[in-house]
């Protein structure tokens, strides 16, 4: 019997980079997983990749951060949060996760149509094929997103 060559399977694509919780980061989270997605040859997930990395970024800065790019340097020493923003691919799939210090749950708002915020998870839930969030054992929470090809 001739030998069959086993492959080993490649594993998942898979990523996470620590943020300072710092407005400027959303910017900066929204090149990662552009760079992210071109090298793993997933162009057509970028688009709608970089917009809800930046809706759950920019909610997760808001929650646990500084909400100016030039804070003070008081409120530097008096301790500055991270976020963290996690991009893995599973069967074809890319899933966003975005770590805040908070542990209060995201939700969606009933947003009248005068109301100047409380639209970005409407959006993450069009872009999306699920999204939800889960509270690690070591605090926080992560809000997670499954992202819906273009
Ligand atoms: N990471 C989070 N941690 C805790 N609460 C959150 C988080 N993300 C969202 N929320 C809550 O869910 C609400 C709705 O979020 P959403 O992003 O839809 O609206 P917004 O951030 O208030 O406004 P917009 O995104 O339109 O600027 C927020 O106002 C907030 O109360
Ligand atoms: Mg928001």
């Amino acid at each position: 019997m001739n030998p069959t060559s086993v492959q080993a399977a490649e594993p998942p694509p898979t990523s996470r980079l620590a943020l300072a919780a710092l407005p400027g980061s959303v910017r900066t989270a929204r090149r990662h997983v552009h760079d992210l997605l071109h090298r793993w040859e997933l162009p057509h997930l970028i688009e709608t990749a970089e917009l809800v990395v930046s809706e759950l970024s920019t909610n997760a800065i808001r929650e646990t951060g500084i909400m100016t790019d030039s804070p003070g340097y008081g409120e530097l020493t008096s301790g500055l949060n991270a976020i963290c923003v996690s991009l893995h691919v599973v069967d074809s799939r890319a899933v966003i996760e975005v770590w805040d210090a908070s542990p209060s749950p995201p939700h969606i708002k009933d947003a009248d149509p005068d109301d100047e915020g409380g639209r970005g998870l409407f959006l993450v839930e069009a872009l999306t094929t699920r999204w939800g969030f889960r509270r690690p054992e070591t605090g926080g929470k992560v809000v997670w997103a499954e992202i819906k090809p273009g």
